[in-house]
């Protein structure tokens, strides 16, 4: 069981503490229907999965996704409930990941739940050693930006952004995050014994 007194918990009932379950767990195809469901237009779609994939989404769409093997699909479930669905994207050559395709059930947002579930990927990445992690967020989309930046991201040098918007179909706001700071705070979290 978790202890929650930030996050969705507080945002629901006004600062107050109690128990409760939030799970991130591997990706199940059971679930690709209902996730798929989620975006309500194509707008949402191509801020979701990009331009190259149709609206609606598909549960077959998740199988071509997930045939990339290094993409990580997880969900976030609160309750037994599934509120969220993202990928890690884990690049072994450059220990970088890139956070993608994260989406929150419609009935969920606005509750801190894209914030919780960045934070337990970030956190499963530093676990495995990885140095940064990166998101790209469509420039409109900002309820994405916000919801990174509340986590620790900042947006990169607009040199380097020039440089990862080439060959890419828009341009895009990539942000990052050193994953190696948060890998010394849980250490030095263990050291003072909390
Ligand atoms: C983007 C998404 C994952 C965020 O999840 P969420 O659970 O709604 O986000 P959170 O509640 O954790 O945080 C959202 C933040 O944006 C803020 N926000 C909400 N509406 C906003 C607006 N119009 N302008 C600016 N900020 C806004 C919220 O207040 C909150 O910030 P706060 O904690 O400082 O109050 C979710 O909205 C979603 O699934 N969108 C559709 C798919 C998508 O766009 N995915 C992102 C791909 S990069």
């Amino acid at each position: 069981m978790y202890t929650v007194n930030q996050g969705p918990q507080y945002k629901l009932l006004m600062g107050t503490t109690f128990m409760c379950s939030v799970e991130l767990t591997a990706f199940h195809f059971d679930h690709a229907a209902t996730i798929a469901s989620w975006p309500h237009d194509r707008q949402e779609m191509t801020a979701w999965a990009g331009s190259s994939d149709t609206y609606p989404a598909t549960p077959e769409l998740f199988r071509r996704w997930h045939s990339d093997p290094g993409v990580h699909p997880k969900l976030l479930q609160s309750n037994a409930e599934l509120v969220a669905y993202g990928e890690m994207w884990m690049d072994s050559v450059e220990r970088e990941v890139e956070l993608a395709r994260l989406i929150v059930a419609p009935q969920s947002r606005g509750k801190g739940f894209g914030q919780l579930l960045v934070r337990r990927l970030l956190s499963q990445s530093a676990s495995s050693g990885y140095s940064n992690a990166f998101v790209r967020v469509v420039p409109s989309n900002v309820i994405a930006i916000r919801c990174y930046q509340r986590v620790g991201f900042s947006r990169v040098q607009s040199s380097d952004e020039n440089e990862f918007n080439q060959n890419q179909p828009r341009p895009y706001v990539w942000m990052s995050y050193d994953l190696r700071l948060l890998r010394q705070m849980d250490d030095s979290a263990t050291n003072n014994g909390s």
